[in-house]
């Protein structure tokens, strides 16, 4: 089964360590990086990894502008990405968009919920555990399937930032993996097909 490609689509103000996770991680082929601006944190974090960048803003068209961007890409990653995706991208690439999450879905998703908000809200409701997830995407905040999660303890003494950066690492691990999982049950699916 050969390296699947995979474009990454970033948000104005992510820093991109998902990204860089996913570039590195040999599981995965980043063909390309799309950013709303060149001003994207993580526009330079993929020039200096030698990731090929496109910069695709908001506006009209949106859809096919990301579909062409995307060319031909197994799998679309979003990583810090927090809009929802035009219905021509979840068509064109149906079944292989996958977005992460700070939390175990369903806990703590939604519109809105991204970032300190996510660990904040966990905390406030004293969880023992936390984690990420890796899931596909649809039409609606965090709602689609879930495909790979980890877990870790939530320490009575911690603060958002420190859950964050635990999850995080968590993040770093999880996504890599999810992509191999993914593409392996594509392959598993096509293969016992007639
Ligand atoms: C990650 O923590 C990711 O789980 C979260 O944005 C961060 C991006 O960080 N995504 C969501 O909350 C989606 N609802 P990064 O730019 O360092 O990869």
């Amino acid at each position: 089964m050969d390296i699947p490609r995979v474009g990454i689509l970033v948000g104005p103000r992510g820093r991109g360590s998902n990204m860089a996770a996913i570039a590195r991680s040999g599981f995965a082929d980043v063909s390309v990086v799309i950013a709303p601006s060149e001003s994207a944190p993580a526009v330079q974090i993929a020039h200096d990894l030698g990731l090929a960048v496109s910069i695709v803003p908001p506006g009209d068209e949106y859809g096919s502008r990301l579909v062409e961007a995307l060319g031909k890409v197994d799998f679309v990653c979003l990583a810090g990405y927090m809009r929802l995706l035009p219905a021509e991208v979840l068509r064109t690439f149906d079944g292989r968009v996958l977005n992460i999450h700070p939390s175990l879905l369903p806990k703590f998703g939604g519109q809105g919920m991204y970032g300190s908000r996510v660990h904040e809200a966990v905390i406030a409701a004293g969880e023992s555990e936390s984690g990420c997830t890796v899931h596909y995407v649809n039409d609606k905040y965090d709602e689609g399937s879930p495909l790979l999660q980890l877990r870790c303890p939530v320490m009575p003494e911690d603060t958002a930032e420190a859950l964050a950066a635990r999850v995080l690492a968590l993040e770093h691990q999880a996504y890599p993996w999810a992509i191999e999982l993914a593409a392996a049950i594509i392959h598993r699916r096509s293969e016992s097909s007639p």
